[in-house]
């Protein structure tokens, strides 16, 4: 079930659910895909077969954002705190990350999906470096979607870099205190340039964000559903959409019939 508000339960029981005609897509969803192990232990499978199945739901969900039209999808697919998990996971995800690299590059191409990375690539392993460089040139035409991949990301750590960094270029003399603004302290992210989300979706109940975009979701709508990542899809995400259609973004200000 998602996680509606009394108002979009409202109109979901007066039996008016919008049509995926009439979708308005945010500029940018990003996701949380959460429940893989959940969903692979549930079958008495192995861990490592739900991100299997999770990355189903990457290529459907990709396709079907680009379809409705978001212009930004952004994928949490591997955390800092990631390289906690026991080493045989760890290993299969990376192999899974190579898999995705080397064989759906030419899909994203010929679909006009763009991929950028964002996190700390450098300590992912050296030849999955390389590859996230090749993605990103061979995908580096696509105008009709970005597709963000969090890989080695933190939230926390990226924006202590970005202080870092600009307390370094204070001290060199570059730049005064003055020039640390909130657009100077963005454009040192990994997430520079792009649209901070209007939309977080995480899946499998939990209503946590657990270190994922913290600076970036200052006004970000948040929807938390149910289901384990391997069983949402196309369907997940439209119904997704209808519920944050259905939300009154206000950014502080007024209600805009009031
Ligand atoms: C969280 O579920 C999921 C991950 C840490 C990995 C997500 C990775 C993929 C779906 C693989 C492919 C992705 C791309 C973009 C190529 P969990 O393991 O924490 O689930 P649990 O909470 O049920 O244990």
């Amino acid at each position: 079930m998602l996680g509606f508000t009394s108002k979009e339960k409202a109109k979901s029981d007066e039996g008016i659910p919008q049509g995926a005609d009439d979708l308005t897509p945010p500029q940018h969803i990003a996701i949380i895909m959460d429940g893989n192990g959940r969903w692979a232990t549930k079958r008495g499978l192995p861990r490592i077969a739900g991100h299997k199945r999770g990355l189903n739901s990457v290529r459907k969900v990709t396709r079907e954002a680009k379809i409705l039209g978001v212009k930004y999808l952004t994928l949490f697919a591997f955390s800092t705190e990631n390289w906690l998990r026991p080493r045989d996971e760890v290993h299969g995800l990376m192999d899974l990350f190579r898999f995705y690299m080397r064989r759906e590059c030419k899909t994203l191409v010929s679909e006009g999906v763009r991929i950028r990375f964002i996190g700390d690539p450098s300590e992912m392993p050296e030849d999955i470096q390389r590859l996230m460089i090749e993605a990103e040139e061979l995908t580096s035409d696509g105008h009709e979607m970005t597709l963000v991949v969090a890989l080695n990301y933190g939230s926390r750590a990226e924006i202590v870099r970005a202080a870092a960094r600009l307390s370094e270029r204070v001290a060199a003399g570059e730049i005064t205190s003055a020039d640390v603004t909130e657009a100077a302290i963005s454009d040192e992210l990994t997430t520079s340039g792009i649209p901070d989300p209007d939309l977080i979706l995480r899946t499998s109940g939990e209503q946590r964000l657990s270190n994922f975009l913290l600076w970036q979701a200052a006004y970000t709508e948040f929807l938390f559903v149910d289901k384990h990542w391997p069983d949402f899809d196309q369907t997940s995400l439209q119904q997704a959409i209808i519920a944050y259609n259905n939300r009154d973004r206000r950014f502080g200000a007024i209600e805009k019939t009031a």
